[in-house]
C-alpha cells in the first residue's frame, strides 16, 4: 500500500502494543488515524498526548459490544470515508487451567479476542470490497500457534483467530483485500499484569493444597521472567506493523519476536510427539505438578461404593481374544 494518506482503525489504542502503534502512526506517516478505546480508558489518550485533529478521531468502542462495533464504523465512515485498513489489536488473556474456567469466562475470552475482531472485520469489509482494497491486520500471539499451560483459553481464542483469518485470506483475495496476522511472543511490557484470573485460577494460586497450585506457582513467574528479558518492546512489534501496512503483498502470518518465529520452525519442523514431549519436559517444575491431593484436604470420604444392580457390563476390551477365530 502507498504511503499516501489512508485510514487506519486501532482498537484498544490507550496502553501497550495498541498506543505503541498509535504513536508510530502519528509520527511516521501522514494516515487519518481512528484510534478506539473502551469509554472508560479514553481519557488516557490525553495521558499519552494523543488529541483529537484533523487526522486523529478518538472514539469509544469496546469490542464485545455489537451496537459500539456499528457506531464506531459508522463514526470513521461519516468521518473519513472509509476505513482502509483495520487492526484489530483489542485483547485480553485469562490465566487459568481449564479446569478453572467458567462458561462466562470462556465466553469473555473469546469475546474479545475472537468475535469482536471478526465482527468489525464484517463491518469493514464491504466497503472493501466495493473500493477492490483494503488491509485487516488481526493481532494474534504465539499463543494461537502453540498453546501453554494455564493460557488455555487464551489460546483457543488466537487459535479461533488465527483459523477464521486464514480463511479470509483467501475469501477476499480477489478484490485485492489483505489480510495479515502479527504473533508476537514475550513482549517486554506491562502487559502481564493486566492478565485476568478467574475465581477459581486465583483460588487456587493463593492455596498450597490446591491440586493445580503447583502450575501457577512455576508457571506466573516463569511467564514473568521471560517477558521481563524479552528484546521485543510495544514499539518494535508496532514498526512490524507498520511495515506490514506498507508492504505492497504482506504475508497472512507475520512473526514478531525471536520465540514467535523460533516456535513457528520448531512446530514445523520437529516431529509432532516430540515436540510435545520437548516442551512437556521443558515446563518450570514439571515434576512436582500434580504432587498435591487431586481432592481437597476438606472434602467429605468417598460413599461406599453401592452393590451392582445387575451384573458388570464387560466391555469389548475386556473380551478373551484367544476365544475369537484367526483370520
Ligand atoms: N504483550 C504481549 O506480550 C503480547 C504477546 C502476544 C500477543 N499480544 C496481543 O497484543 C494485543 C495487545 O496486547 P497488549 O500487550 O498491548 O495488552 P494491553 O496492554 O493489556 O492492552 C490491551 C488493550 O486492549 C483493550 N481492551 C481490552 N478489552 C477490551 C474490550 N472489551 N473492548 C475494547 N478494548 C479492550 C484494553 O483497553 P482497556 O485499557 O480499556 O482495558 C487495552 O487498550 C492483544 O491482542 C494481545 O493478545 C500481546
Amino acid at each position: 500500500m502507498a504511503r499516501t494518506p489512508v485510514t487506519v482503525m486501532v482498537t484498544g489504542a490507550t496502553t501497550g502494543l495498541g498506543r505503541a502503534l498509535a504513536g508510530r502512526l502519528l509520527r511516521d506517516t501522514p494516515h487519518r488515524l481512528v484510534l478506539t478505546a473502551r469509554a472508560s480508558s479514553l481519557p488516557r489518550f490525553a495521558e499519552a498526548g494523543i488529541a483529537e485533529s484533523e487526522r486523529v478521531a478518538l472514539v469509544p468502542l469496546d469490542v464485545t459490544r455489537p451496537a459500539q462495533r456499528r457506531a464506531a464504523v459508522a463514526a470513521a465512515e461519516a468521518r473519513f470515508g472509509a476505513v482502509d485498513v483495520l487492526v484489530n489489536n483489542a485483547g485480553v488473556a485469562y490465566r487459568s487451567v481449564l479446569e478453572h474456567v467458567s462458561e462466562r469466562d470462556f465466553l469473555d475470552q473469546m469475546d474479545v479476542n475472537y468475535v469482536g475482531p471478526v465482527e468489525l472485520a464484517r463491518l469493514v469489509l464491504p466497503k472493501m470490497r466495493a473500493r477492490r482494497q483494503g488491509r485487516i491486520i488481526n493481532v494474534s500471539s504465539v499463543g494461537g500457534m502453540m498453546a501453554m499451560p494455564t493460557m488455555a483459553i487464551y489460546s483457543a481464542s488466537k487459535f479461533a483467530l488465527e483459523g477464521a483469518t486464514e480463511s479470509l485470506y483467501y475469501e477476499v483475495r480477489p478484490w485485492g483485500i489483505h489480510v495479515s496476522l502479527i504473533q508476537p511472543g514475550f513482549v517486554h511490557s506491562e502487559s502481564f499484569e493486566h492478565t485476568r484470573l478467574t475465581a477459581s485460577s486465583e483460588r487456587s494460586a493463593d492455596d498450597v493444597d490446591d491440586a493445580y497450585h503447583a502450575h501457577y506457582e512455576h508457571m506466573s513467574p516463569f511467564i514473568a521472567r521471560l517477558m521481563r528479558v524479552a528484546r521485543a518492546t510495544p514499539d518494535s512489534i508496532a514498526r512490524r506493523i507498520v511495515r506490514t501496512i506498507h508492504r505492497r503483498r504482506p504475508p497472512l502470518r507475520v512473526p514478531v519476536t525471536i520465540d514467535a518465529w523460533l516456535f513457528g520452525y520448531l512446530r514445523r519442523f520437529l516431529p509432532r510427539s516430540f515436540y510435545h514431549w520437548l516442551l512437556y519436559r521443558s515446563l518450570p517444575g514439571v515434576r512436582r505438578w500434580g504432587e498435591t491431593p487431586a481432592l481437597p484436604a476438606a472434602a467429605p470420604p468417598l460413599a461406599p461404593p453401592s452393590p451392582p444392580t445387575r451384573p458388570p457390563h464387560r466391555t469389548p476390551l475386556a473380551v478373551d481374544t484367544r476365544s475369537l477365530p484367526r483370520p
